[in-house]
C-alpha cells in the first residue's frame, strides 16, 4: 500500500488553507495503514496481570514448593503472571501456630518477602478457620481462656504481619449453607460474637489492612443472606468489614451466571468489597449431582467419576475456556465492585481438586496445564480483556 504521508507535495499557503481539512484526514487514515504491524504487538498484553491492571488485582494461591522457591518454574509464571498472593495452607492456625505459646513463621516470612520483592499485594488467609485448626484450641476448657487464647492468636498474628499483609480472611467458613452459624469451635466457646470480635481485634492491630469474610458456596442465596445478615451485624456495632470474599470452586454449569452476578451485586450493596478469593472451576463429574450417589470409596478411581485421565478432550477444554471467559465478562461488568480475582492454584498439577471430593482424580480446573503451559481458558480470558478495552475506548 502506498504510503500517502511520505510522499512530498508542493502547495500555496492559500490551496492548503482549503485543502487543509481533507489533508487532515487523509494523513490520519495513511498514518494508520502505514504503521508498523510490529507495533500492535506492544498493545498486545503480555500477561494476566498487566490485562487487568486497571480493573483488579489477579491473583494466585501458592503452595509450600513455590514459597520456598525449590520449585522455580512455578515461581517465574507467578511472577510474570500475577501480582497477588494467597498462601493456600501456611497461614492456617495448625502450622502458623501450633502450640498455645510458639509461632512458626517461617515459611509465612518467605511468603511476605516474596509478595513485598514482586511489589505484589498480599493476602492473610486465615485468622479465624474451624478446619486446618491447631490442636490447642479444642484443648482449652475454660470459655473465658478460650476467648483470650483466641484474641491473642488474632492479634499476634496481625501484629507480625502489620504493615505487610494488605488484607486478610480474618473469618473463614463460618456459614452453614441455609445461612445459619456452622456450629464451630468458636461458636460453642464465644457465641456469635465471636465473629465481630475477630474483626475488632484485628483492626485494633492493622487499622489499614482491609478485612474480609471468606466462604465457598456464597452465591446460594441462603447462604448469601446469612452472610449478608451477618455483616451487617458486625457494622452496626461499629467495626469494620472491608470485604466479602466468594471463594469461587465453581463447576461447569454451576452456579449460574446470574447468581454470581446477582452475589456481587448483592453483597456490594453493604458497602464492602467482593474479592474472588479460591477461584477453580472442576471440569469433572460431581458426586453430589448424582441421584442416589453416595460419597463412599466406591467412587475412587472409577472410569465415570475419572474421566480425563489421558488429557482433556479440546470439547470440554473449549467449555472450561467460555465459562471463564463468561465469568470474566461478570466481573469486568463489576469491575469498581471487585478488588481481586485470586485462583486457587497456578497449574492444574497442583489444585486440590485432584483429591477432593474424590482422591486421586485428574481434573482442569485452572489456567495453566500440567506443564505450566497456558490453557485456551487463560487466553480466553485476555482475549475478552482486550475485547473489552476496544468497546470501552470506542463508546
Ligand atoms: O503437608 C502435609 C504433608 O506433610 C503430609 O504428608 C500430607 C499427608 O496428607 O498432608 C500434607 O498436608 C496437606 C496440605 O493440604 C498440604 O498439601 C493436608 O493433608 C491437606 O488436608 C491440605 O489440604 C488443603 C485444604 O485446604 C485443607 O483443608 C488444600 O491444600 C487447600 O487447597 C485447601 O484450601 C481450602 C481453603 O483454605 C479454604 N477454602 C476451601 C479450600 C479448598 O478446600
Amino acid at each position: 500500500m502506498t504510503c500517502i504521508a511520505n510522499k512530498k507535495t508542493i502547495v500555496t499557503p492559500s490551496i492548503l488553507r482549503l485543502l487543509f481539512p481533507i489533508l487532515f484526514i487523509i494523513v490520519l487514515v495513511s498514518l494508520e495503514s502505514c504503521s508498523n504491524p510490529n507495533e500492535h504487538k506492544s498493545l498486545e498484553v503480555e500477561s494476566l496481570k498487566d490485562a487487568f491492571e486497571k480493573d483488579f488485582y489477579i491473583g494466585v494461591a501458592l503452595n509450600g514448593g513455590i514459597i520456598d522457591q525449590s520449585d522455580s518454574t512455578s515461581l517465574n509464571v507467578v511472577k510474570k503472571e500475577f501480582n497477588s498472593i494467597t498462601a493456600e495452607n501456611i497461614m492456617k492456625s495448625a502450622i502458623i501456630h501450633p502450640k498455645l505459646d510458639s509461632f512458626n513463621f517461617e515459611m509465612a516470612d518467605k511468603f511476605v518477602a516474596l509478595g513485598k520483592t514482586n511489589d505484589m499485594h498480599i493476602h492473610g488467609h486465615t485468622l479465624i478457620w474451624h478446619s486446618q485448626l491447631s490442636p490447642w484450641f479444642q484443648d482449652i476448657e475454660d470459655s473465658l481462656e478460650f476467648k483470650s487464647a483466641t484474641e491473642n492468636h488474632i492479634k499476634d498474628l496481625a501484629l507480625h504481619f502489620k504493615g505487610i499483609v494488605n488484607s486478610w480472611d480474618v473469618v473463614n467458613e463460618a456459614l452453614n449453607e441455609d445461612g445459619t452459624l456452622r456450629n464451630s469451635i468458636f461458636l460453642k466457646k464465644m457465641g456469635a460474637d465471636y465473629l465481630s470480635l475477630a474483626f475488632k481485634w484485628t483492626s485494633e492491630i492493622d487499622p489499614d489492612a482491609k478485612l474480609y469474610y471468606n466462604d465457598y458456596n456464597m452465591t446460594n442465596p441462603e447462604k448469601r443472606q446469612g452472610a449478608i445478615r451477618m455483616v451487617k451485624k458486625i457494622q452496626e456495632q461499629g467495626i469494620k468489614v472491608d470485604g466479602i470474599g466468594m471463594q469461587g470452586h465453581w463447576h461447569l454449569n454451576s452456579p449460574s451466571l446470574e447468581e454470581i452476578e446477582q452475589s456481587i451485586l448483592e453483597y456490594s450493596k453493604l458497602g464492602v468489597q467482593v474479592a474472588i478469593t479460591e477461584l477453580d472451576i472442576s471440569v469433572l463429574p460431581n458426586p453430589w449431582d448424582l441421584e442416589g450417589a453416595e460419597i463412599s470409596q466406591n467412587f475412587e478411581n472409577s472410569e465415570k467419576m475419572n474421566p480425563y485421565t489421558k488429557g482433556l478432550p479440546d470439547s470440554v477444554q473449549i467449555q472450561l475456556a467460555n465459562r471463564y471467559k463468561d465469568i470474566f465478562n461478570i466481573f469486568l461488568k463489576h469491575k469498581d465492585k471487585i478488588s481481586r480475582v485470586t485462583f486457587w492454584g497456578l497449574g492444574d498439577g497442583q489444585s486440590w481438586l485432584n483429591g477432593f471430593p474424590i482422591r486421586g482424580r485428574t481434573n482442569y480446573p485452572l489456567l495453566f496445564d500440567r506443564n505450566l503451559k497456558p490453557k485456551a481458558a487463560y487466553y480466553s480470558i485476555i482475549g475478552l480483556k482486550e475485547k473489552f478495552d476496544q468497546l470501552q475506548t470506542t463508546n
